[in-house]
């Protein structure tokens, strides 16, 4: 009783950071990055300049609904979509255009559902997408709604997977797909049973900045989507695909612009700026890994 308690006291306080730290940091990053709040593909060995990135960022949506096999066909029409952790709802207002479909998003953060609204609002998509407040472990959605599952970037937050891949896949209709892009540690191999003090102490210090309470594989994803009786589930390493975009969020971070919008929003902001490089470095041993892991409910 207690230590369940206590679990329920630390998913609270892990909730109530992650709203803070995305009500706090999200103008800043709209600011400079604007409305998607995600990793740009980029092609392996490019230094895109500062304006492709936007590019880039869609690139990555493109990218994940054609490795998820998501069709442009508007006979198999996309209708109803969630966009689970939607940020100021960049992705739902691009798969909305893109396919006439619904989009839902939810968000922890109350500012992100404010800007999402008003941002969908000033191009006259309010009857195309919505907003709000709820948590991806328990979703105010009944049982089989959406013909697309989409999380981009959301699940290095949750702090248990299976929780969450069980909400994505239980709020899929049947035959629905499930796309999740999001950090993960490298696979262990056979012969080890953790990763290294060293690479979990490198993972400690970017969990404490981004409020991100335990990584996982994407074996361990594959594990969670088979015991769920998902089906056609695919995943790929795309961290070399995304290797400018660190170095470029640090270089705008050091432009004046970047500089005081940082120092306006606040310590929880500067906390997660200061731990930019440590992701680099951890791409660079391999130990992080930019991933995409796709299924689909059975029909
Ligand atoms: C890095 S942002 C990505 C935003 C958006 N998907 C995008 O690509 O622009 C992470 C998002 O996940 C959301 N999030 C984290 N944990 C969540 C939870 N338990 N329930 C709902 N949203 C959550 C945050 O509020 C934030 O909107």
């Amino acid at each position: 009783m207690a230590m369940t308690m206590e679990m329920e006291t630390k998913e609270e306080a892990l909730k109530k950071g992650i709203a803070e730290f995305y009500d706090a940091s999200s103008g800043t990053w709209e600011d400079i990055w604007g409305d998607h709040m995600h990793h740009g593909f980029y092609d392996p060995g490019a230094t895109a300049p500062i304006r492709d990135h936007r590019a880039a960022q869609i690139r990555m949506i493109e990218e994940a609904l054609r490795f998820a096999g998501v069709s442009d066909n508007p006979l198999k029409k996309t209708k109803k979509v969630v966009d689970v952790g939607c940020g100021i709802g960049g992705s739902s207002r691009y798969i909305a255009k893109k396919y006439g479909s619904h989009c839902q998003g939810i968000t922890l953060s109350p500012i992100q559902v404010q800007r999402a609204q008003a941002l969908s609002a000033d191009e006259g998509l309010e009857d195309k997408v919505n907003f709000q407040v709820a948590d991806a472990l328990n979703q105010p959605f009944p049982d089989g709604q959406f013909d697309l599952v989409w999380s981009m970037e959301s699940g290095e937050h949750m702090p248990d997977k299976v929780k969450f891949v069980s909400e994505l896949a239980r709020v899929a209709a049947p035959g629905a797909t499930i796309v999740i892009v999001t950090w993960c540690h490298r696979d262990l191999l056979p012969s080890e049973a953790n990763l290294t003090p060293d690479e979990t102490s490198l993972l400690n210090k970017i969990c404490n900045a981004y409020y991100l309470p335990s990584w996982c594989s994407a074996a361990d994803y594959v594990k969670i989507a088979n015991s769920l009786s998902l089906e056609d589930i695919k995943t790929a390493d795309w961290s070399d695909y995304v290797a400018p975009f660190w170095p470029a969020v640090i270089r705008s971070a050091f432009t004046w612009k970047g500089f005081t919008s940082l120092l306006r929003t606040g310590w929880k902001t500067i906390k997660g700026a200061l731990v930019m490089p440590l992701m680099i470095h951890g791409y660079n041993k391999k130990l992080i890994k930019f991933t995409i892991i796709t299924c689909r409910k059975p029909a």
